[in-house]
């Protein structure tokens, strides 16, 4: 079944040179959509927005930078007209270790780029957005609302991403403008590469339908939220993730 719910609209998605990003931006453009994909990666950037052809433009972006993330949503104003879709996606692991033994450097990455990122992204396509409308779908996780041992910065982060998507979507329901957040479950993205394969074969098994998720399956629901079809949502934090969170 082929959409063509993106049809003369544009969007922004970040962290889209790998993972979810990536097959966001490529399911946006193949249902119709413009899409700048933003990676901190310019080489990954690239590559996928050579994959897309034509309906893509690469762009490398910092999101822990607050200008790096204006001047990314000016130039998909100038290179699009507007903006009418943001996935807000660029994140990090950080360290796998006990809150005690978090080091300082190691929470201000993970919190700026995570929880920073997303609020810089959000504050530059909301004045894109004010007057014209538009949807933002930012990349939460299930450890948005459920915690994760060892893990400390990245569960704060997420929490405040869905807090953040909350807040916002209440300030600009009357403009038009929808905000939503994504809680995906444990995903088969290079995120997870660096999981030792024992730490892999745990995790699957904590997911009821026995399996890490997909990007394809994220991206579907990114899709769906970000279309005219979820005109009704705005303000909510949806799941995608194989049960986890119904245990
Ligand atoms: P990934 O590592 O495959 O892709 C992340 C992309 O973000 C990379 O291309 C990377 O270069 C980019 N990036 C990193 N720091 C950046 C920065 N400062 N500025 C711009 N781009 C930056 O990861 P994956 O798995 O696709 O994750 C995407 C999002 O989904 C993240 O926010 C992650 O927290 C979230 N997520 C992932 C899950 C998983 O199990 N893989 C589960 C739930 C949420």
């Amino acid at each position: 079944m082929t959409h063509e719910d993106f049809a003369g609209k544009s969007a922004v998605v970040t962290g889209a040179g790998s993972g979810i990003g990536r097959v966001c931006a490529t399911m946006l453009a193949s249902r119709g959509a413009r899409v700048l994909v933003a990676d901190v990666s310019v080489e990954d950037a690239e590559l996928v927005a050579k994959e897309i052809g034509d309906a893509a433009v690469p762009w490398a972006v910092d999101v822990s930078d607050a200008d790096q993330c204006q001047a990314m949503v000016q130039h998909a104003q100038e290179a699009f007209g507007g903006v009418d879709v943001a996935v807000n996606n660029a994140g990090i692991a950080g360290e796998q270790v006990a809150t005690a033994d978090v080091s300082i450097a190691g929470w201000r990455k993970v919190m700026s780029v995570n929880l920073d990122g997303v609020f810089y992204c959000m504050r530059a396509e909301l004045q894109a957005m004010s007057d014209r409308g538009g949807v933002i779908v930012n990349m939460a996780s299930i450890l948005g609302s459920v915690g994760f041992a060892n893990s400390a910065a990245y569960v704060s982060a997420k929490h405040g991403v869905v807090g953040l998507t909350k807040a916002a979507a209440l300030e600009y329901a009357a403009s038009n403008v929808r905000v939503v957040a994504v809680g995906p479950g444990f995903i088969d993205t290079p995120l997870l590469s660096a999981a030792p394969e024992g730490v892999r074969a745990s995790l699957e098994q904590r997911h009821p339908i026995g399996r890490l998720g997909t990007s394809e399956e994220v991206a579907e629901l990114v899709s769906f939220l970000a279309s005219s079809r979820a005109s009704n949502i705005t303000g909510s934090y949806h799941v995608v993730d194989g049960g986890y969170l119904a245990q």
